[in-house]
């Protein structure tokens, strides 16, 4: 089969092919339907020229280029994929497929995986969410938005300090701590011991506060080690593990999942940005998002449109879509909004996501001018003053109205 053989527009999917949905922009000089094909082609089971290998039994193999939209450029495609082309439960054979040497082709100048809607006999072969949002809500018995912050310094901290941060952060309002994604266990604050001590002023805040807390260390590691700090966390008890999805890799995301059969998995995206910014290549945030859902996390960071990450409210949405629209019985991700937020954004991220998500600030309560505890309860009054409808200004909290002075 040559290239263009892999298209043909109005063909109808079956409903168990595995649908991907790209943007693409031919190089210079190359036909629109040759480079189309080209996608089809490499990945599913064609190369640059015909070959002499190929059996009678294998023409229903191959993906077919069924919808075509052109664009000033080139054109919004969608390819489908018979389901035998995939192993099921093994996600980076099937990325191998659809997200692989495509992307690398000299036919293409450009090409973005904008969307992927696995068949359900593969999305179920994986574990899925084991918490999910109603899951995440059980726990802490609560229906508001959830507040965390991540321990700032990012690095640095001896583990006591760090500890003493986030008991701080715990007794002045917030419901979740987490460390931040480039944290492992590095000499000045080695894993085993920064999970004894913060523990320690975990149980020591849920005890003044009466409420739940939850503290999301980060397991992030060579997949053995990963593996033995996911084990220890079981140990101690603790409900929360945090992993960094991307660095890690899907493969070792797989294994902590199926391995996992208590902890609530949160899932950090750094790194995300190096495919997911570009408008016009790469991958997607909502395929991410979707990818992260089938293997199984419960919470996801998915932007903050009023923060310092890159994603506007529209992309926002977008992301949330993806981790909550239906999914088969599979279910839907916490979304997590983190980064460069304070307290005055809270009114804004309530209008965009509801009540169902994790509003994490760092600097935006560490760097309250008295401190952790009382960003932390600026923080918290900020999300009562949303829930009883009152404009955070007129709100009684001089922790909150110091916020606002500071950062409003
Ligand atoms: C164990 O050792 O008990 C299991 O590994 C527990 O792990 P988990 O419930 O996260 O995963
Ligand atoms: C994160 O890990 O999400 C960031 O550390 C958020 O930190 P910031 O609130 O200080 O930007
Ligand atoms: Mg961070």
């Amino acid at each position: 089969m040559k290239y263009e053989d892999y298209v043909h527009i109005g063909y109808k999917p079956s409903k168990s092919d595995l649908i991907c949905e790209f943007y693409m922009e031919p190089s210079k000089g190359v036909p629109l339907k040759r480079a189309m094909g080209a996608i089809a082609a490499e990945s599913s089971t064609g190369t640059w020229t015909e070959l002499t290998t190929v059996k009678p039994y294998m023409k229903k193999l191959a993906a077919t280029v069924f919808e075509m939209q052109k664009t000033k450029r080139g054109a919004y495609i969608r390819i489908a994929y018979p389901i035998e082309l995939f192993e099921p439960g093994n996600m980076p054979n099937i990325l191998s497929s659809v997200a692989g040497n495509i992307f690398g082709m000299k036919d293409l100048k450009y090409l973005r995986m904008e969307d992927i809607i696995l068949p359900k006999r593969i999305a179920t072969s994986f574990k899925g969410p084991k918490y999910g949002i109603k899951g995440v809500r059980k726990i802490f018995r609560k229906k508001t938005p959830l507040i965390g912050t991540i321990v700032k310094p990012k690095l640095g901290l001896k583990s006591k300090d760090h500890a003493k941060v986030a008991y701080e952060a715990w007794v002045g309002g917030c419901d979740i701590v987490k460390d931040d994604e480039n944290l492992s266990s590095q000499s000045f604050n080695r894993f085993s011991q920064r999970l004894r001590t913060t523990l320690r002023y975990k149980r020591k805040a849920e005890k003044e506060t009466g409420e739940r807390k939850g503290y999301m260390i980060n397991v992030t590691a060579e997949t053995m080690e990963m593996l033995k700090r996911k084990d220890l966390v079981a140990d101690f008890g603790n409900e929360y593990i945090m992993i960094d999805i991307i660095t890690e890799g899907w493969g070792a995301l797989q294994t902590l999942r199926d391995k996992s059969r208590s902890r609530v998995i949160h899932a950090h995206r750094a790194g995300h940005a190096a495919f997911t910014k570009i408008k016009y290549h790469g991958i997607a945030m909502p395929v991410i998002c979707t990818i992260a859902r089938t293997i199984g996390v419960d919470q996801i960071h998915v932007g903050t449109a009023v923060g310092k990450m890159i994603e506007g409210k529209k992309e926002v949405l977008e992301n949330v879509d993806a981790c909550k629209r239906k999914y088969y019985n599979i279910k839907p991700v916490m979304p997590v909004a983190s980064g460069g937020l304070n307290p005055n954004h809270v009114p804004a991220l309530h209008k965009i996501f509801g009540n169902d998500v994790i509003i994490q600030m760092g600097g935006g309560i560490h760097g309250h001018p008295k401190g952790t505890r009382a960003g932390a309860k600026a923080a918290r009054d900020a999300i009562d003053a949303v829930m009883q409808g009152i404009p955070l200004k007129e709100y009684p909290s001089k922790e909150l109205q110091m916020a606002i002075k500071r950062w409003g």
